[in-house]
């Protein structure tokens, strides 16, 4: 938890929280991907210290794929040192794939089944975050989940924060996380168990 904390002061707007999610998010997060049956390739972007990962590396079985693309180079070491490097000694077939690079530059073929999110959009443009989830969407397959989080009431908390070109900036990125809800069959899912209390978001490639 302190690397967390550290990296959040370090990169405050890319980190975008103080405390890594907790178990009980972690768990609403990858309940889907936990529940599927047959083989599925799982991709996470931003994991930081791996609270979602664990529940992933825990969800694959042989002949599953996961790919994980997280761009601080710190919080990269610290997955492979403490989840990634472990899992691949006890299951060296593994096609476990860590890309330390922002999601906008990573190179990943073909479309996943299983997208789990922890992007910080309401510290991004909304530009940003309309070509994230460009982005994400198209590399889900047919039928594919795409889920992230945000924390409840985050955009009316910084509102009063940030200056009038911020606020707008939240407005936008509020719109276009209902007009994504309204095209995907979103489902949001408020999680108390979790400071602060977030909304699981789930969208689905139709
Ligand atoms: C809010 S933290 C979430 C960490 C973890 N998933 C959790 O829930 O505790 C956001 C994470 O996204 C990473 N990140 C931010 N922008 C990114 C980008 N463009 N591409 C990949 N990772 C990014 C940050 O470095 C950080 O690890």
């Amino acid at each position: 938890m302190l690397d967390f904390v550290q990296q959040a002061m370090k990169n405050v707007r890319q980190t975008g929280a103080v405390l890594p999610s907790s178990p009980a998010l972690a768990k609403v997060m990858t309940r889907t991907l936990c529940a599927a049956k047959g083989p599925k390739r799982l991709l996470e972007v931003g994991p930081g210290t791996g609270p979602f990962t664990k529940a992933m590396l825990d969800a694959i079985r042989p002949g599953d794929e996961f790919h994980i693309v997280e761009m601080n180079p710190s919080f990269c070491s610290r997955l492979e040192a403490r989840l990634l490097g472990p899992y691949r000694r006890r299951h060296p077939l593994a096609e476990v794939h860590l890309h330390s690079c922002p999601i906008q530059e990573a190179r990943l073929e073909g479309v996943f089944d299983f997208i789990v999110c922890g992007l910080p959009f309401n510290n991004f443009p909304p530009t940003l975050v309309r070509s994230i989830f460009r982005q994400l969407l198209s590399l889900l397959g047919p039928g594919g989940e795409l889920v992230y989080f945000e924390y409840a009431g985050v955009r009316a908390m910084k509102a009063p924060l940030v200056g009038s070109r911020g606020r707008r900036d939240l407005r936008q990125i509020g719109t276009l996380a209902k007009a994504l809800r309204r095209r995907h069959l979103g489902k949001r899912e408020l999680v108390l168990g979790n400071i602060p209390p977030a909304f699981a978001v789930r969208l689905r490639r139709d």
